[in-house]
């Protein structure tokens, strides 16, 4: 059985402050929430208020990205890792489309910025999707296989192990448009599949693989109702406390 991952990606949105005045109306609607493991992805600035914010709680908190080298150097507008690790994360989202369309992010350095998080002890939340055309001209597949294949079948079966997929169509991000149900669960069958063929039925059965895009309060259930679906990564509805509350809650 796998414990569903309900994590909320706040991209660049809000300050120190804000970030304080969410976890204070946040942590009371999620204390119960035992069913689901909770991690919110804010920006770098505000990691030190989340991790002060959340200490003691069942909220963890992860960064949105990570440069691909795990070790310290001159590379200006860069962090490590490590000092995600030593600011208190306990994850990172890698390889996000966001990454990949608007600076430069590729399989390879999806690949290398995984291999980072797992040197510093972080936990990869690794994207993967397809865009609006590569659905539309029947693609879906042959793009996921190919993120798989050069993004995340190069780690070895231990590695894999640490690892939580996010499937997000590229079309479904931002637009109210979400898949369906059953179509986010064809793309989760069809992405478990690749994990069985690569690394074993167990690893395959253990994998959490989480929908995102346009997921909302109201449209939760129906997603987390599919079997296929181990959890969600929550942009825009992961920014207002009790939104977000209803989210984990399903
Ligand atoms: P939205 O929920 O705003 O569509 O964003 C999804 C996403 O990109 C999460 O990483």
């Amino acid at each position: 059985m796998r414990k569903p991952l309900m994590a909320g990606n706040w991209k660049m949105y809000k300050t120190p402050a804000e970030t304080a005045a969410f976890f204070e109306k946040f942590l009371p609607l999620v204390a119960a929430s035992n069913h689901a493991d909770i991690l919110i992805c804010p920006p770098y600035v505000n990691i030190a208020a989340a991790v002060a914010a959340a200490r003691g709680s069942n909220v963890e908190v992860g960064g949105q990205n990570l440069h691909t080298a795990n070790k310290e150097g001159a590379y200006t507008g860069e962090i490590t890792g490590a000092m995600l690790r030593a600011a208190g994360c306990s994850a990172a989202i890698v390889g996000h489309s966001e990454r990949r369309q608007y600076f430069g992010e590729t399989c390879a350095t999806v690949l290398q910025r995984t291999l980072a998080a797992l040197d510093a002890g972080l936990r990869p939340v690794v994207c993967v999707g397809e865009r609006l055309e590569e659905r539309e001209s029947g693609r879906t597949e042959e793009v996921l296989a190919a993120q798989f294949r050069d993004g995340i079948a190069k780690l070895t079966p231990e590695q894999f192990g640490w690892i939580a997929i996010a499937y997000e169509p590229v079309w479904a991000i931002g637009t109210g448009k979400t898949a369906t149900p059953d179509m986010a669960a064809d793309a989760h069958r069809y992405l478990r599949s690749l994990v069985r063929q690569a690394y074993g039925a167990e690893a395959a059965a253990g994998v959490r693989i989480l929908y995102g895009g346009s997921v909302k309060p109201d449209n939760v259930r129906g997603l987390m109702a599919q079997p296929e679906i181990d959890g969600a990564l929550v942009g825009g509805a992961s920014l207002d406390p009790v939104s977000f509350a209803s989210i984990v809650n399903f």
